[in-house]
């Protein structure tokens, strides 16, 4: 299924045949630094468990009622189909086991494919499908205030620095909201 398409991406459901891209990613310590409660994603340990991975996220997403119907995506480039990330675009965990209701927007990309701007196409891509499609009134962001290149993404995209939080995810981040009004603006 497409979820949106840009200029040079398609925002497309992730399938397991898109193991070995993920593992690009999620295999590697380099993308998974700023990920995860203070940093702890677990690098994924073969392109075998990435299978595994994608399989329970798929199952997750197609079944889970608070993440029904939101945006996890492989971004596939047009000119050559070559997978080049992800986006996201789902609800933010609160901390402290408090049920979600903020929405959050993020990236990740494989390396090789960093400094082209994708994360910010594609970033603009899910905040679009966010308020047009999904009606949201507006739509998070949050980051480690370490992760210069994620935020560097919001800015660009115009989100509205909050300052530090931690209400999500039980670590403090630094966090960006935009709402419909100004998206539109
Ligand atoms: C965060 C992340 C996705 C940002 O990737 P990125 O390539 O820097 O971001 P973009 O795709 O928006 O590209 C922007 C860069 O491409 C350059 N660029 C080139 N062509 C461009 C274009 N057509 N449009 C916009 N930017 C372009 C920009 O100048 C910018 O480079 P700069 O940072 O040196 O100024 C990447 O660092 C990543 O995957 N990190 C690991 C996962 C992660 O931490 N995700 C965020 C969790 S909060």
């Amino acid at each position: 299924m497409e979820f949106f398409e840009t200029d040079r991406l398609i925002a497309r459901t992730w399938t397991l045949d898109d193991a070995e891209s993920a593992f690009l990613m999620y295999g590697n310590p380099v993308v998974m630094r700023y990920l995860g409660a203070n940093g702890a994603a677990a690098t994924i340990p073969s392109i075998e468990a990435m299978r595994e991975r994608l399989q329970q996220n798929l199952d997750k997403y197609a079944t889970d009622p608070e993440l029904h119907g939101y945006v996890w995506a492989a971004l596939e480039r047009k000119s050559d189909g070559v997978l080049v990330g992800t986006t996201l675009l789902k609800p933010i965990p609160f901390s402290d086991e408090i049920p979600a209701t903020d929405i959050e927007v993020g990236w990740h990309l494989i390396p090789e494919y960093w400094g082209n701007g994708y994360a910010t196409e594609s970033g603009r891509g899910a905040i679009d499908y966010g308020f047009q499609k999904l009606g949201l009134s507006e739509i998070h962001s949050v980051a480690y205030a370490e992760n210069a290149a994620s935020i560097k993404v919001m800015d660009r995209l115009g989100l509205r620095h909050l300052g530090k939080t931690s209400i999500y995810y039980n670590v403090e981040v630094e966090h960006f909201v935009i709402t419909r009004d100004e998206w539109e603006r």
